[in-house]
């Protein structure tokens, strides 16, 4: 059995009991920190952070050094699955990521097809492998994936888009189009997650970080539908523990009860949600993972930690009980003083086991 010495956030995510709430941030290994910036330009770019598994490793380490965090999560990019896909995906400065060859035509998509994870994609499960190695059982490791929706959207977009005109004008006048590229996307993403567990992952993420720029039923048809195709064929038991899966649609607070029963074991909410009435609505069907607004990252430490116990008494406020994973709505920003999230990670294990003891 391989079950780490703080499975703190693996029993949270099986609504078991905890001593403590257990936090991990989206992004945690990133530009705030100056070592990872040291080491991304030993590496030349991050593309090749992301190709060089001991640097992934590296890097991956590198928050967990300086914080008391519940969860490590690979280092590597969701769009690691189209550039494997024959995209070409690259990083032009300051612009974020782009496509050399997005998908524009017909016979483009039709040519599409799913890559074999353990050959295209073979340089993160050695990350995988390596970084479980590293951490040997002291906290859960965490791999993830991006949704079929998401994916599509810089797929088609060829880089970041503000409006999504083009993947959205396929969505209304060639929904044949898109979901032939959300079928053939969602099998290379089922393969590729279980591929990581295989590999060692021990939990997976799935982040649908476009899917709340859908109407009400599109989202159901073109980012739901296939998230819980998803879900439906990963492998569920690895090593004698279950593989938990969470699903995060930035946006999607509205659609949690839809989200919650596509057979995920936590549903991951950004800071425009209160965790209170969302436990409210879906009882303990599913865990909850968020949702401090990354921004409150810039206001003094004192600050910070008044608003991660907001969070925390949020929760709580709906009732006793576990179930709650804390993290940030949405990525760390790249300008976050490192001390402040220090102070963060202190206060919701303070709060939390505070919130535990039994008054008087
Ligand atoms: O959470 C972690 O620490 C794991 C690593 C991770 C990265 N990207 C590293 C990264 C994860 C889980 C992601 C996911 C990801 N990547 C998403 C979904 C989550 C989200 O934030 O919405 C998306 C949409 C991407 C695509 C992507 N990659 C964008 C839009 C960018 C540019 C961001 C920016 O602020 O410029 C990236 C690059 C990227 N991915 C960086 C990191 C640390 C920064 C690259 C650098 O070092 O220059």
């Amino acid at each position: 059995m391989t079950r780490p010495k703080n499975d703190c956030f693996l029993r949270a995510l099986a609504r078991q009991p905890v001593e403590f709430t257990p936090v991990w941030l989206m992004r945690q290994a990133g530009r705030y920190l100056p070592e990872y910036v040291e080491t991304r330009r030993r590496a030349g770019s991050f593309l090749n952070l992301c190709k060089n598994p001991s640097l992934a490793c590296e890097v991956t380490l590198q928050p967990l050094a300086r914080y008391d965090l519940d969860a490590a999560i690979l280092f590597s990019d969701i769009l690691t699955v189209p550039d494997a896909m024959g995209l070409g995906l690259y990083f032009a400065d300051g612009e974020g990521p782009k496509f050399e060859r997005p998908l524009r035509e017909e016979w483009e998509i039709r040519a599409l097809v799913a890559p074999d994870p353990n050959d295209r994609l073979r340089y993160v499960m050695d990350a995988v492998v390596e970084i479980r190695r590293a951490l040997s059982n002291s906290v859960p490791l965490i791999g993830f994936s991006g949704s079929p929706f998401t994916l599509a959207c810089y797929m088609i977009e060829g880089g970041a888009s503000d409006d999504f005109r083009r993947v959205k004008t396929m969505l209304y006048e060639r929904p044949d189009l898109l979901h032939h590229v959300l079928a053939v996307t969602a099998t290379a993403v089922t393969d590729y997650l279980n591929a990581q567990i295989e590999s060692g992952a021990q939990a997976v993420m799935i982040f649908d970080t476009w899917g709340g720029a859908l109407s009400h039923s599109a989202y159901r048809e073109f980012s739901l539908a296939y998230l819980e195709r998803i879900v439906a064929g990963l492998i569920r038991e690895r090593d004698g523990s279950v593989v938990p899966s969470i699903v995060f649609t930035k946006g999607g607070g509205l659609w949690l009860e839809d989200i919650a029963a596509i057979g995920c074991d936590a549903v991951g909410l950004d800071w425009t949600a209160s965790l209170g009435q969302a436990r409210r609505r879906i009882g303990d069907r599913v865990a909850l993972q968020g949702n401090l607004d990354p921004m409150v990252l810039f206001a003094q430490p004192e600050v910070v930690a008044a608003e991660a116990r907001r969070v925390l008494d949020d929760f709580h406020a709906a009732g006793p009980g576990g179930g709650h994973v804390f993290n940030l709505g949405h990525g760390i920003s790249q300008f976050s003083p490192p001390d402040h999230v220090a102070a963060l990670v202190n206060a919701v294990h303070e709060h939390s086991r505070a919130l535990r003891r039994p008054a008087g």
